[in-house]
């Protein structure tokens, strides 16, 4: 088949008189169960300023190329979590990714994310992750009567779990972690992430609920602490701590 290819009159559009634009070739993992069981590798080129995302070239592809190809996306801005993908292996959001910080000289890989089914081309089906994460109950749990104020809480206690208020719900921790790719039924690090984030909350009173929810064998005794889901995270969460914190919870119910 022909490489689908487009190209762009001179070197800059109208108003960006300085822009280079290059020729980059996006490696995209298709799968269409509809056409067939087997995904297949497809080239698309095209001309692209560097400092664009991937998220930019995978508009232009579908929107000037091949309408068919099929991804989530929503905020372009790193807020939703709704493009994670792999790109040349590794796990990112296409709208945080610069097309110049991963070599456009040669072929950038474009794949849906590991140990999720694959819908249809980079769409996954993420209701095992939601699952997950609805689990471990991602809500403040109080008891007695409702109060009459706010519930104050201390910058010191606060500080605790600030971290992991930061997460999006990407899934690519969860996605990058062997266990999860080995075995779904794990919990996997977004979901823990999300328990810490009330586990260490001190006004929340769901913690023991929540840490007998996590000592199940599909629980955080599965983390091998391999890493890969903090370097994975595109919020900078320390996800493999996280995981450490609840552990040391678990063996000291303190928290
Ligand atoms: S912890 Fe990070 S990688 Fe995991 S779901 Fe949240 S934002 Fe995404
Ligand atoms: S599109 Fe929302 S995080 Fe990328």
């Amino acid at each position: 088949m022909a490489t689908p290819t487009l190209e762009k009159n001179g070197t800059a559009e109208a108003g960006f008189a300085d822009t280079p634009y290059i020729t980059a070739t996006f490696r995209i993992r298709r799968f269409n169960p509809e056409v067939s069981d087997e995904a297949q590798w497809q080239d698309f080129q095209i001309s692209i300023d560097p400092k664009e995302r991937v998220l930019d070239a995978l508009h232009k592809i579908k929107w000037e190329l091949d309408g068919t190809l099929t991804f989530r996306r929503s905020c372009a801005h790193g807020i939703c979590g709704s493009d994670a993908m792999r790109i040349n292996g590794k796990n990112r959001l296409a709208c945080k990714t610069l097309i110049k910080d991963i070599n456009p000289e040669k072929p950038i890989l474009i794949e849906a994310i590991k140990g999720l089914t694959v819908l249809k081309d980079l769409v996954v089906d993420m209701d095992p992750f939601f699952q997950a994460y609805r689990d471990v109950m991602p809500f403040l749990i109080t008891k007695g009567n409702e109060p009459t104020r706010e519930r104050l809480q201390s910058p010191e206690d606060r500080e605790r779990f600030d971290d992991t208020t930061k997460c999006i719900l990407c899934a690519a921790c969860t996605s990058s972690c062997p266990v999860f790719w080995n075995d779904g039924q794990y919990f996997g690090p977004a979901a823990i992430v999300n328990a810490h984030r009330f586990i260490f909350d001190s006004r929340d009173e769901g913690g023991e609920q929540r840490l007998e929810i996590l000592n199940d064998r599909d629980g955080v005794w599965r983390c091998r602490t391999t890493f890969n889901c903090t370097d994975a995270c595109p919020r900078g969460i320390e996800v493999t701590k996280a995981i450490q914190e609840v552990k040391r919870a678990l063996i000291t119910r303190r928290f």
